[in-house]
């Protein structure tokens, strides 16, 4: 599709036309990419969260902040989650007020596993990863005890791995009852699922690790589960290949593992895949090498994220690198960016005070 003018002053048409998305339609190509914000009270949504997404809803689609399927996936208290009827109802505010806007809303599952500490989570909680390597980055300096460093995680045995796969489930489920349009699974920036993708993290000598099969397991895992319970035309996952963030690591085997998830995800008919282009790194040239072949093998809807601008965006659909365009930051001080981006109106730069004191 080309860019010429229209009637409504809208003259570049591929970002602002309608796209459907496994069921749904959404009214356009821009998505807000899912961004913490730590404004839950006790991991239960807030009215905050409430305006703050109902502002958003021109929106073709909102993707929550990530959000945990368990207690165990926490990594702070205003960190929302997704195990209890508190959490449904709250969120239920949430998808309701986005709804009677307009607009979309998936939430985006998220288990921080080795990214957390204990004293940020519940006491009965546990800090769980597939192997016993810590995340070697400080968390904050303590008046009495100085560094603190992010905890070594207890490797998940068994039956934490069939209990963390049945939590995705349960939550995706609580999701419908919240009346989201659908889930995405965080299966990027070295939480949990990215832990067992990753080298760098998963050790493991059994069936969840070693072999790139090994390692898909439990993305796999979850992806069924939950698509057994909602039906994966309600699933988008999101992945951030060559991504060094929380402590991942390229490897030699990084491209084909993509691939074969890529492939796997294809065979199961989500209703798309997400991914977070690494703008700044040295391996972009790999990125766009492997972006592409995902393209060709995957053939539901595509969204890319990634400091992504007005042109940028219309350059990657109009190539069909992409069917959508996921902004984040953009979107924090800029609750109208669509019309913005559809009037050339010059855009706030994000206010972080602002955006984390709740306004
Ligand atoms: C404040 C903030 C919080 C974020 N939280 C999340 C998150 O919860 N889940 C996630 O997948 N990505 C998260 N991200 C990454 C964004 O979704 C997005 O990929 C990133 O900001 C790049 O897009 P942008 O250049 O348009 O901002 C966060 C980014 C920011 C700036």
């Amino acid at each position: 599709m080309g860019s010429g003018a229209d009637m409504s002053g809208n003259n570049d048409p591929i970002l602002f036309s309608p796209v459907g998305l496994g069921p749904i339609e959404l009214r356009n190509r821009v998505v807000m990419a899912p961004m913490t914000r730590s404004q839950a009270d006790l991991t239960v949504p807030t009215d905050a969260m409430v305006r703050y997404y109902g502002a958003r809803a021109s929106a073709g689609l909102i993707i929550t902040e990530g959000t945990s399927p368990s207690i165990n996936g926490l990594s702070d208290s205003t960190m929302p989650g997704l195990f209890d009827e508190a959490h449904v109802e709250g969120w239920n505010k949430v998808t309701r007020n986005v709804h009677r806007n307009g607009g979309r809303i998936f939430v985006q599952l998220m288990h921080s596993g080795r990214v957390s500490h204990p004293t940020l989570m519940p006491e009965t909680a546990k800090l769980l990863a597939p192997s016993a390597v810590a995340l070697d980055k400080m968390l904050w300096v303590d008046e009495d005890d100085g560094e603190v460093s992010y905890p070594i995680p207890q490797p998940m045995n068994f039956a934490d791995i069939e209990s963390t796969i049945e939590e995705f489930a349960a939550s995706s489920a609580m999701a419908i009852e919240a009346e989201f349009d659908g889930i995405e699974i965080h299966a990027a920036n070295g939480y949990l699922i990215d832990q067992f993708l990753n080298l760098a993290s998963n050790k493991r000598i059994d069936n969840w690790g070693g072999s790139v099969e090994n390692r898909l397991r439990f993305s796999l895992a979850i992806v069924d589960a939950i698509c057994g319970r909602i039906g994966a035309d309600r699933v988008g996952i999101r992945i951030s290949p060559f991504s060094t963030y929380n402590g991942m690591l390229p490897d030699h085997e990084m491209e084909q593992l993509y691939i074969q998830l890529a492939s796997e995800l294809n065979d199961r008919r989500l209703a798309y895949l997400h991914v977070i282009l690494q703008r700044n790194h040295v391996d972009l040239n790999l990125q766009v090498r492997l972006l592409a072949k995902i393209r060709a093998l995957f053939s539901s809807k595509i969204i890319l994220a990634g400091s992504f601008d007005k042109i940028s965006a219309i350059q990657e659909l109009e190539s069909k690198n992409a069917d959508l365009i996921a902004f984040g930051r953009p979107f924090i001080s800029n609750p109208d960016l669509i019309e913005k981006l559809k009037f050339d109106i010059p855009l706030r730069e994000p206010d972080y005070d602002e955006y984390l004191n709740g306004i």
